[in-house]
Protein backbone atom coordinates (compact mmCIF):
# COMPACT_ATOMS: atom_id res chain seq x y z
CA UNK A 1 0.00 0.00 0.00
CA UNK A 2 1.44 3.34 -0.85
CA UNK A 3 -1.12 5.82 0.44
CA UNK A 4 0.04 8.35 2.97
CA UNK A 5 -0.92 10.43 6.40
CA UNK A 6 -0.55 13.74 5.06
CA UNK A 7 -0.31 14.91 8.52
CA UNK A 8 2.68 12.39 9.46
CA UNK A 9 3.46 11.07 6.66
CA UNK A 10 2.69 7.40 8.22
CA UNK A 11 1.18 5.03 5.96
CA UNK A 12 -3.00 5.10 5.97
CA UNK A 13 -4.17 1.95 6.11
CA UNK A 14 -8.23 1.02 5.52
CA UNK A 15 -10.67 0.68 8.32
CA UNK A 16 -14.28 0.39 8.50
CA UNK A 17 -15.33 3.50 6.40
CA UNK A 18 -12.17 5.10 7.53
CA UNK A 19 -8.43 5.20 7.05
CA UNK A 20 -5.80 6.09 9.89
CA UNK A 21 -2.01 6.03 10.48
CA UNK A 22 -0.28 4.59 13.38
CA UNK A 23 -0.19 8.06 14.57
CA UNK A 24 -4.21 7.75 15.44
CA UNK A 25 -4.90 10.47 12.07
CA UNK A 26 -7.94 9.40 10.44
CA UNK A 27 -9.99 10.08 7.53
CA UNK A 28 -13.10 9.39 6.43
CA UNK A 29 -14.91 7.33 3.45
CA UNK A 30 -17.62 9.93 2.16
CA UNK A 31 -20.92 7.85 1.86
CA UNK A 32 -20.31 8.41 -2.29
CA UNK A 33 -17.21 6.60 -2.15
CA UNK A 34 -13.90 8.65 -1.98
CA UNK A 35 -11.55 9.15 0.36
CA UNK A 36 -10.99 12.91 2.04
CA UNK A 37 -7.69 13.65 2.97
CA UNK A 38 -8.31 17.26 3.66
CA UNK A 39 -8.25 18.31 6.67
CA UNK A 40 -7.93 21.80 9.29
CA UNK A 41 -8.83 24.71 7.28
CA UNK A 42 -8.56 22.95 3.75
CA UNK A 43 -11.90 21.65 4.77
CA UNK A 44 -15.03 23.04 3.04
CA UNK A 45 -16.60 23.13 -0.87
CA UNK A 46 -15.90 25.45 -3.40
CA UNK A 47 -12.44 24.64 -4.57
CA UNK A 48 -11.37 23.22 -7.66
CA UNK A 49 -13.90 22.67 -10.95
CA UNK A 50 -17.32 23.62 -10.22
CA UNK A 51 -20.31 21.23 -10.37
CA UNK A 52 -21.26 22.96 -13.28
CA UNK A 53 -18.16 22.54 -15.13
CA UNK A 54 -17.24 19.41 -14.30
CA UNK A 55 -21.20 17.98 -16.08
CA UNK A 56 -19.82 20.23 -19.22
CA UNK A 57 -17.02 17.95 -19.21
CA UNK A 58 -18.57 14.52 -18.97
CA UNK A 59 -20.83 15.86 -21.44
CA UNK A 60 -18.10 16.74 -23.81
CA UNK A 61 -16.27 13.52 -23.16
CA UNK A 62 -19.24 11.02 -23.62
CA UNK A 63 -19.66 13.33 -26.98
CA UNK A 64 -16.41 11.82 -28.17
CA UNK A 65 -15.14 15.41 -28.78
CA UNK A 66 -11.34 14.21 -26.91
CA UNK A 67 -11.62 10.79 -28.64
CA UNK A 68 -8.50 11.47 -30.26
CA UNK A 69 -6.46 12.03 -27.25
CA UNK A 70 -8.03 9.09 -26.02
CA UNK A 71 -6.64 6.93 -29.31
CA UNK A 72 -3.24 8.63 -28.78
CA UNK A 73 -3.31 7.44 -25.00
CA UNK A 74 -4.27 4.26 -25.73
CA UNK A 75 -1.22 4.00 -28.25
CA UNK A 76 1.44 4.60 -25.86
CA UNK A 77 3.73 2.25 -25.18
CA UNK A 78 5.62 1.58 -22.23
CA UNK A 79 9.16 0.10 -21.98
CA UNK A 80 8.07 -1.48 -18.87
CA UNK A 81 4.19 -1.50 -18.59
CA UNK A 82 2.60 0.30 -15.08
CA UNK A 83 0.84 -1.25 -12.85
CA UNK A 84 0.32 1.28 -9.54
CA UNK A 85 -1.14 5.14 -11.25
CA UNK A 86 -2.70 8.27 -9.94
CA UNK A 87 -3.87 11.02 -12.05
CA UNK A 88 -3.93 14.36 -10.59
CA UNK A 89 -6.78 16.77 -11.00
CA UNK A 90 -8.53 14.02 -12.15
CA UNK A 91 -11.84 15.57 -12.73
CA UNK A 92 -14.70 12.84 -13.12
CA UNK A 93 -12.41 9.81 -14.34
CA UNK A 94 -12.33 9.53 -18.04
CA UNK A 95 -9.12 9.60 -18.93
CA UNK A 96 -8.19 7.68 -15.76
CA UNK A 97 -10.97 4.85 -16.94
CA UNK A 98 -9.25 4.47 -20.47
CA UNK A 99 -5.41 4.43 -19.45
CA UNK A 100 -6.55 1.82 -16.73
CA UNK A 101 -8.37 0.20 -19.74
CA UNK A 102 -5.91 0.47 -22.35
CA UNK A 103 -2.72 -0.23 -19.80
CA UNK A 104 -3.74 -2.86 -18.00
CA UNK A 105 -3.58 -0.77 -14.65
CA UNK A 106 -4.23 -2.43 -12.16
CA UNK A 107 -4.16 -0.47 -8.87
CA UNK A 108 -4.85 2.83 -9.44
CA UNK A 109 -5.74 6.46 -7.47
CA UNK A 110 -7.93 9.68 -8.61
CA UNK A 111 -7.31 12.59 -7.21
CA UNK A 112 -9.25 16.47 -7.38
CA UNK A 113 -10.08 18.94 -4.89
CA UNK A 114 -13.87 19.43 -6.48
CA UNK A 115 -16.10 17.73 -4.60
CA UNK A 116 -18.30 17.23 -7.49
CA UNK A 117 -15.34 15.64 -9.22
CA UNK A 118 -14.77 13.24 -6.67
CA UNK A 119 -18.20 11.94 -6.27
CA UNK A 120 -18.51 11.36 -9.91
CA UNK A 121 -15.00 9.42 -10.31
CA UNK A 122 -16.06 7.33 -7.24
CA UNK A 123 -19.18 6.90 -8.89
CA UNK A 124 -17.66 5.69 -12.42
CA UNK A 125 -14.49 4.73 -11.34
CA UNK A 126 -15.60 1.60 -8.94
CA UNK A 127 -12.03 -0.15 -9.03
CA UNK A 128 -9.96 3.13 -7.95
CA UNK A 129 -9.63 4.77 -4.82
CA UNK A 130 -10.59 8.27 -4.95
CA UNK A 131 -8.81 11.08 -3.34
CA UNK A 132 -10.04 14.31 -2.25
CA UNK A 133 -6.90 16.20 -1.70
CA UNK A 134 -5.20 19.43 -2.97
CA UNK A 135 -2.15 18.32 -5.32
CA UNK A 136 -0.08 21.29 -4.25
CA UNK A 137 -0.15 20.39 -0.51
CA UNK A 138 2.20 17.12 -0.82
CA UNK A 139 0.95 14.32 -2.77
CA UNK A 140 -0.61 11.61 -0.27
CA UNK A 141 2.10 8.30 -1.43
CA UNK A 142 4.67 7.11 -0.35
CA UNK A 143 7.92 8.18 -1.74
CA UNK A 144 9.01 5.54 -4.89
CA UNK A 145 5.92 3.62 -4.69
CA UNK A 146 3.87 4.81 -8.38
CA UNK A 147 4.53 3.36 -11.40
CA UNK A 148 2.88 5.97 -13.31
CA UNK A 149 1.67 9.74 -12.62
CA UNK A 150 -0.60 11.22 -15.28
CA UNK A 151 -1.49 15.05 -14.95
CA UNK A 152 -4.09 16.19 -18.07
CA UNK A 153 -5.18 19.55 -18.29
CA UNK A 154 -4.32 19.97 -14.52
CA UNK A 155 -1.39 21.46 -12.55
CA UNK A 156 1.77 19.35 -12.38
CA UNK A 157 3.83 19.44 -9.02
CA UNK A 158 6.94 18.23 -10.45
CA UNK A 159 9.35 17.93 -7.54
CA UNK A 160 6.52 15.72 -5.91
CA UNK A 161 5.93 13.83 -8.90
CA UNK A 162 9.48 12.70 -8.99
CA UNK A 163 9.19 12.02 -5.15
CA UNK A 164 6.44 9.20 -5.59
CA UNK A 165 7.49 7.77 -8.60
CA UNK A 166 9.98 5.12 -8.64
CA UNK A 167 12.79 4.35 -10.80
CA UNK A 168 12.23 4.21 -14.05
CA UNK A 169 8.53 5.07 -13.60
CA UNK A 170 6.51 7.44 -16.03
CA UNK A 171 5.19 10.85 -15.87
CA UNK A 172 2.86 11.54 -18.10
CA UNK A 173 1.37 14.63 -18.83
CA UNK A 174 -1.47 16.68 -21.38
CA UNK A 175 -1.52 19.76 -22.13
CA UNK A 176 -3.28 23.02 -24.47
CA UNK A 177 -1.28 23.81 -27.32
CA UNK A 178 -1.61 27.98 -28.19
CA UNK A 179 -3.98 27.12 -31.32
CA UNK A 180 -6.04 24.94 -29.02
CA UNK A 181 -10.06 25.42 -30.16
CA UNK A 182 -8.67 28.79 -31.73
CA UNK A 183 -11.65 28.71 -34.07
CA UNK A 184 -13.38 29.52 -31.24
CA UNK A 185 -11.68 32.54 -30.51
CA UNK A 186 -13.27 34.05 -33.20
CA UNK A 187 -16.37 34.34 -31.32
CA UNK A 188 -15.68 34.56 -27.93
CA UNK A 189 -13.05 35.98 -26.03
CA UNK A 190 -11.73 33.31 -24.40
CA UNK A 191 -7.91 33.57 -21.97
CA UNK A 192 -5.04 32.97 -23.54
CA UNK A 193 -3.30 29.37 -23.44
CA UNK A 194 -0.73 30.59 -20.59
CA UNK A 195 3.11 29.20 -21.56
CA UNK A 196 1.91 25.57 -19.92
CA UNK A 197 4.66 24.28 -22.51
CA UNK A 198 7.50 21.85 -20.96
CA UNK A 199 10.33 21.90 -22.09
CA UNK A 200 11.26 17.96 -23.50
CA UNK A 201 14.82 18.43 -22.67
CA UNK A 202 16.03 20.50 -18.84
CA UNK A 203 12.94 18.80 -17.00
CA UNK A 204 15.32 17.93 -13.94
CA UNK A 205 15.19 14.10 -12.79
CA UNK A 206 13.66 13.33 -16.13
CA UNK A 207 14.14 11.63 -19.39
CA UNK A 208 12.32 12.48 -21.72
CA UNK A 209 9.98 9.15 -23.93
CA UNK A 210 7.33 11.03 -26.19
CA UNK A 211 6.48 14.49 -27.34
CA UNK A 212 3.11 13.78 -29.37
CA UNK A 213 0.90 16.31 -31.06
CA UNK A 214 -2.41 15.59 -31.15
CA UNK A 215 -4.53 17.64 -34.00
CA UNK A 216 -7.80 16.65 -35.31
CA UNK A 217 -10.70 18.76 -36.43
CA UNK A 218 -13.81 18.69 -34.67
CA UNK A 219 -17.02 19.35 -35.79
CA UNK A 220 -18.98 20.80 -32.52
CA UNK A 221 -22.93 21.75 -32.24
CA UNK A 222 -23.57 24.80 -30.57
CA UNK A 223 -24.54 22.56 -27.51
CA UNK A 224 -21.13 21.22 -27.55
CA UNK A 225 -19.59 24.64 -27.72
CA UNK A 226 -21.35 25.79 -25.25
CA UNK A 227 -20.37 23.01 -22.65
CA UNK A 228 -16.67 23.74 -23.81
CA UNK A 229 -16.74 26.88 -22.87
CA UNK A 230 -18.42 25.93 -19.90
CA UNK A 231 -15.97 23.70 -18.82
CA UNK A 232 -13.16 26.11 -19.25
CA UNK A 233 -11.65 28.74 -16.90
CA UNK A 234 -13.37 31.07 -19.39
CA UNK A 235 -16.68 30.46 -17.89
CA UNK A 236 -15.55 32.92 -15.17
CA UNK A 237 -14.89 35.83 -17.29
CA UNK A 238 -17.80 35.14 -18.82
CA UNK A 239 -20.34 34.38 -16.21
CA UNK A 240 -19.15 37.67 -14.71
CA UNK A 241 -19.50 39.70 -17.62
CA UNK A 242 -23.06 38.75 -17.45
CA UNK A 243 -24.08 38.94 -21.45
CA UNK A 244 -25.53 36.58 -23.37
CA UNK A 245 -22.73 34.48 -24.76
CA UNK A 246 -24.49 31.62 -25.37
CA UNK A 247 -26.12 33.47 -28.01
CA UNK A 248 -22.70 34.43 -29.99
CA UNK A 249 -21.62 31.25 -30.76
CA UNK A 250 -22.56 29.56 -33.91
CA UNK A 251 -25.00 26.44 -34.46
CA UNK A 252 -22.62 24.46 -35.44
CA UNK A 253 -18.48 24.72 -36.02
CA UNK A 254 -15.57 22.61 -37.12
CA UNK A 255 -12.50 23.39 -34.40
CA UNK A 256 -9.11 22.33 -33.81
CA UNK A 257 -8.88 20.26 -31.18
CA UNK A 258 -5.11 20.88 -30.20
CA UNK A 259 -2.67 19.14 -27.26
CA UNK A 260 0.43 17.60 -26.76
CA UNK A 261 0.87 14.16 -24.72
CA UNK A 262 4.23 14.37 -23.09
CA UNK A 263 6.02 11.11 -21.41
CA UNK A 264 9.12 11.31 -19.47
CA UNK A 265 10.74 8.78 -17.30
CA UNK A 266 12.37 9.00 -13.81
CA UNK A 267 16.13 9.00 -13.94
C1 LIG B 1 -9.17 20.99 -16.54
S1 LIG B 1 -9.67 19.85 -15.30
C2 LIG B 1 -9.06 18.33 -15.97
C3 LIG B 1 -9.78 17.11 -15.47
C4 LIG B 1 -9.34 15.78 -16.09
N1 LIG B 1 -7.93 15.55 -15.95
C5 LIG B 1 -9.74 15.75 -17.54
O1 LIG B 1 -8.91 16.12 -18.39
O2 LIG B 1 -10.87 15.38 -17.84
C6 LIG B 1 -8.55 20.20 -13.98
C7 LIG B 1 -8.89 19.45 -12.72
O3 LIG B 1 -7.88 19.72 -11.76
C8 LIG B 1 -8.51 19.91 -10.50
N2 LIG B 1 -7.63 20.73 -9.66
C9 LIG B 1 -7.28 22.03 -9.83
N3 LIG B 1 -6.46 22.44 -8.83
C10 LIG B 1 -6.29 21.37 -8.01
C11 LIG B 1 -5.56 21.16 -6.81
N4 LIG B 1 -4.83 22.13 -6.26
N5 LIG B 1 -5.61 19.94 -6.23
C12 LIG B 1 -6.33 18.93 -6.79
N6 LIG B 1 -7.06 19.08 -7.93
C13 LIG B 1 -7.03 20.28 -8.53
C14 LIG B 1 -9.85 20.59 -10.84
O4 LIG B 1 -10.82 20.46 -9.80
C15 LIG B 1 -10.23 19.86 -12.13
O5 LIG B 1 -11.02 18.73 -11.88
Amino acid sequence: MSLTCPLCRGELLPGDKSYRCAQGHAFDVAKEGYLSLLHGRQKGAGRGDSKSMMLARDRVHRAGVFDPLVAALAALRFETPPRTAVELGCGEGFFLGHMMRSHGITTSYGLDLSVDAVKLAAKTLKQSLILRADLLTGLPFADGSLDLVQSIFAPRPLAEIKRVLRAGGYALFVYPEADHWQELRAFLPLAEIGADKLPMSDLGGFAPVTSLPVCEPRTLSHALLVDLVEMSPSIHRLTRDGNNWQAQLPASLVATLSVRVALFRKE
